[in-house]
């Protein structure tokens, strides 16, 4: 499998989209999600590297992954300036270039709303972690109310075209949960600018435990 995915167009436009969300709430979703977070980060699908200033010092090392040669190349620039050591790696969330069960936490925010192959993601996700790790997921879902779905379900193939590859329908706590995670926490929430809705706006932030290993 490839490690590139390449979006040319997204990758331009996503550090404005980016600071945009940030000055309007993400920032602090993004401190949110990575509260307490400590040992060995696994991050997949990095983008610039948004979250990497967030990392405490109690963060030993960040393995950062992401497929997209543009904002990966903002996200080597972003791992010089945060506190916690990072590498910035390519590749892709469905084939991490790490070992098994080194991460003690898995991050995943903005992102699973675009992998291509969710179960495969999370399946690796599960392998890099400790049995005793966790996931960290910020992610933007699909609506629980039925009129609002329908229009997410109408502009979901135009957003997909704009938003490289993201998709706004995914139910993704499902998809963790079918993955075989227990949700620990989650926080549903509408994330609106300026007190306004859009597509995008149905969000969940949460921690899930990973599966425990088969025995054999
Ligand atoms: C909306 S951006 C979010 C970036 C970053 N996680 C953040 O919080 O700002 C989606 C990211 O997913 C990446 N991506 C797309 N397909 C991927 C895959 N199969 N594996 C890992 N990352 C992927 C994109 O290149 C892009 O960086």
């Amino acid at each position: 499998m490839t490690k590139t995915v390449s979006h040319p167009l997204f990758a331009r436009m996503y550090p404005r989209i980016n600071a945009f969300a940030e000055a309007h709430g993400s920032l602090d979703h993004r401190r949110e999600l990575l509260d307490g977070v400590r040992g060995r980060v696994v991050e997949i699908g990095a983008g610039t590297g948004a979250n990497f200033r967030h990392y405490g010092p109690d963060v030993e090392q960040v393995i950062a992954v992401e497929p997209e040669p543009r904002l990966r190349a903002l996200a080597e620039q972003s791992a010089k300036t945060g506190s916690a050591p990072v590498s910035v790696l390519p590749g892709r969330a469905e084939e991490l270039p790490v070992d098994d069960g080194v991460a003690d936490v898995v991050v995943a925010s903005l992102v699973l709303c675009t992998i291509a192959d969710v179960p495969a993601a999370l399946a690796e996700a599960a392998r890099v972690l400790k049995p005793t790790g966790e996931l960290r997921f910020y992610e933007h879902v699909r609506s629980g109310r039925p009129g609002f779905l329908r229009w997410q379900r109408l502009l979901d193939p135009l957003w997909r075209l704009l938003g490289g590859g993201c998709h706004l329908t995914r139910d993704t706590v499902r998809a963790i949960t079918d993955a075989g995670f227990t949700i620990e926490q989650v926080r549903h929430f509408e994330f609106l600018i300026k007190g306004r809705a859009g597509l995008a706006s149905p969000s969940v932030i949460g921690i899930a435990r990973p599966p425990k290993p088969r025995v054999p």
